[in-house]
């Protein structure tokens, strides 16, 4: 386990993936600002400079990479629980990877993997909203920050703290056979939502059913139920 932090650094999720051989599993790396944060789908992630925190987590053992269809909701759910402890309420989990407040986003999610023969690690980047305030340029989906929700100043160092002992106390739970699918399920932002998915290279209007207990999505999609394992989730065409 090892704690890293960068004040500047191009990304911490790709800092992981050029780095994880000579890194301990658990290895946290933070960074005050990255020069180029990446998002899902080759997406910009823009963060003020010390005002959110952006961290990724380096998972190297068998068990881990396993169960990594589990990794990005477990994430996702322990982000919530921390954000509970700072009375921030109407939190969701938006399937596969982000954390909502009401309609808006606090929190992305982007699950990576080295791969040679077999997975070697997985790498998990998190941006999470904290005290920045005005969100400039273009985004899907309307964004917000704890700090607009609560309105004070939150610290940082204190809160990464938080959410790395929950992320890390969480991965044990699921690993001693914790099932973690009744608590993150009254979470489900997607649940009986009609949404546009894009499957087979075509956006498709699906009606979502919820999540599944092995962390699949159930869709109806053309009037027949079928469980999708990835992908991105819009309310426009
Ligand atoms: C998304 O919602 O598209 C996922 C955003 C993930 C952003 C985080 S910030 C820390 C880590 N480093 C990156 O370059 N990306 C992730």
């Amino acid at each position: 386990m090892n704690i890293i932090h960068f004040d500047i650094i191009d990304s911490t999720n790709t800092y992981l993936k050029n780095n994880y051989n000579s890194l301990d599993d658990y290895t946290f790396v933070s960074a005050s600002l990255q020069t180029h944060g990446r998002g899902r789908n080759n997406r910009i992630w823009n963060s003020n400079q010390n005002e959110n925190l952006l961290f990724s987590l380096l998972l190297k053992n068998k068990e881990c990479i396993d169960m990594y269809k589990s990794i990005s909701i477990i994430t996702a759910y322990s982000i919530i629980e921390v954000l509970k402890d700072y009375q921030i309420n109407n939190l969701y989990l938006k399937w596969p990877n982000d954390v909502y407040v009401g309609d808006k986003k606090i929190c992305g999610i982007l699950l990576e993997s080295v791969s040679k023969n077999d997975i070697e690690c997985l790498i998990v980047g998190v941006g999470l909203n904290v005290n920045q305030s005005n969100f400039e340029g273009e985004y899907i989906i309307d964004p917000t920050s704890m700090k607009k929700i609560i309105n004070i100043d939150i610290d940082i160092d204190l809160l990464k703290k938080r959410i790395y002992e929950r992320i890390l106390f969480n991965i044990d739970k699921i690993l001693k056979g914790h099932d973690f699918y009744k608590d993150f399920i009254k979470y489900d932002y997607l649940k009986d939502r009609e949404v546009y998915m894009e499957l087979n290279n075509q956006k498709k209007k699906v009606k979502v059913i919820g999540i599944n207990p092995n962390y699949s999505l159930r869709i109806l999609i053309d009037e027949e139920y079928t469980d999708v394992e990835a992908g991105e989730v819009s309310f426009h065409v």
